[in-house]
């Protein structure tokens, strides 16, 4: 069996703000979310992994290389355009050959990843097993209609969903899907979609099967979703992943799981409330809180002000008496607050941005 990884699709569109790189290359507790997908597709027992890339792909084969890191044999493969996710596969066609394979949307995280989907199929093959999950907005997904164990219907982004039944972006096919594909049509929003392969395969007799997900499931096309999933990835990861590498002042505060990577300082005075996760050669000042859920990367200064549930990236700062929350701080965009009395922030700072809250009128 293979695993087949897209990371490709609209490149760096993050709505409503973009961040330079590839969106599969944001952060997540401090790692590309990208990495996730590929360890999931690995702990499934899969070896070969294709990831197919769009026109704009910087910084993930330089990050993923052939795939060792992760238990891994990586094959790029070239999509370009974002004709659709049945056109990935098409792309994929060759790197698949007839192998059944899980097809996972980089952009996608799960907690129970993809060993239970895998389990699935050795149990009982079937021609597609679709990952689903009830959701509050159904018409933003591929939606399935379902009568007991039996699929009713299926539908990309209905207007009027049938049911809550949401697809997550975790599939697994036999190569039954690749003819179907090849007979695809462009839908009304001129894409070759998964979910009418997968209804064609289902009316011309092929046996389609469902799994619904246990744990939670994020897709991180919004900024919102994005530090949904830091979040919750920060309250899963394992007590090892919490090391403490750096150095912490003996009056400094430290509560709960708290990851701190080499050459990091945390000043007495401070206070960290975990989950949280600081890279390498973070500095932490006196009058610092952090936490819980914040994800703070390389090289990033935190004197003064207050940090809950968010994202820094590399090289981010954050000086004086602000209380931020819920926000995404881009790699090297800075605030920095001159008043006297904190001020509360919740904002997404695109890379190398400067929010300046001047001194008290
Ligand atoms: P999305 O663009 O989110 O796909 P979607 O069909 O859900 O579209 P919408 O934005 O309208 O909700 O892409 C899902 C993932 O698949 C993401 O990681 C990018 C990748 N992708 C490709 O690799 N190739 C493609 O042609 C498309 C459409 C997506």
């Amino acid at each position: 069996m293979k695993g087949l990884i897209l990371a490709g699709g609209h490149g760096t569109r993050l709505r409503p703000l973009t961040f330079t790189g590839n969106k599969h290359m944001i952060p997540i507790a401090n790692e590309p979310m990208l990495f996730y997908g590929l360890r999931h597709l690995a702990s499934g027992g899969l070896r070969e992994v294709g990831i197919v890339l769009g026109d704009e792909h910087e910084g993930i084969e330089e990050a993923v290389g052939d795939g060792t890191p992760f238990g891994l044999k990586v094959t790029y493969i070239h999509q370009g355009a974002p004709k659709g996710l049945a056109h990935a596969v098409a792309c994929a066609r060759e790197f698949l050959a007839d192998d059944p394979f899980v097809m996972y949307l980089g952009d996608n995280l799960l907690e129970e990843g993809t060993a239970p989907l895998v389990a699935q199929y050795r149990a009982s093959p079937a021609d597609a097993i679709i990952g689903v999950t009830p959701v509050e907005h159904p018409s933003s997904y591929g939606v399935v209609e379902m009568d007991g164990d039996a699929i009713v219907s299926i539908a990309e982004k209905p207007a009027q969903p049938k049911s809550n039944l949401a697809l997550i972006g975790v599939y697994l096919f036999s190569p039954k899907i690749h003819p179907i594909i090849a007979g695809l049509a462009p839908s009304r929003r001129g894409e070759l979609e998964i979910t009418d392969a997968i209804w064609k395969l289902h009316q011309s007799g092929g046996r389609v099967a469902v799994r619904r997900v246990n744990g939670w499931w994020k897709d991180t096309g919004r900024p919102e979703d994005l530090l949904a999933a830091n979040d919750l990835v920060l309250r899963s990861l394992p007590p090892e992943r919490f090391r403490n590498e750096g150095t912490v002042g003996p009056r400094a505060r430290l509560r709960g799981s708290v990851r701190i990577g080499p050459g990091s300082t945390v000043a007495d005075g401070a206070e960290v409330e975990g989950p949280v996760v600081l890279g390498a050669n973070v500095t932490v000042g006196a009058g610092a809180h952090i936490g819980p859920g914040v994800a703070v990367g390389d090289r990033c200064t935190l004197e003064g002000g207050t940090v809950h549930r968010s994202i820094l990236m590399e090289g981010a700062e954050i000086r004086g008496p602000v209380t931020v929350t819920d926000s995404i701080l881009g790699r090297a965009a800075r605030v920095t607050s001159r008043r006297t009395r904190p001020e509360a922030l919740t904002c997404v700072v695109g890379d190398a941005t400067v929010i300046e809250l001047g001194p008290d009128s």
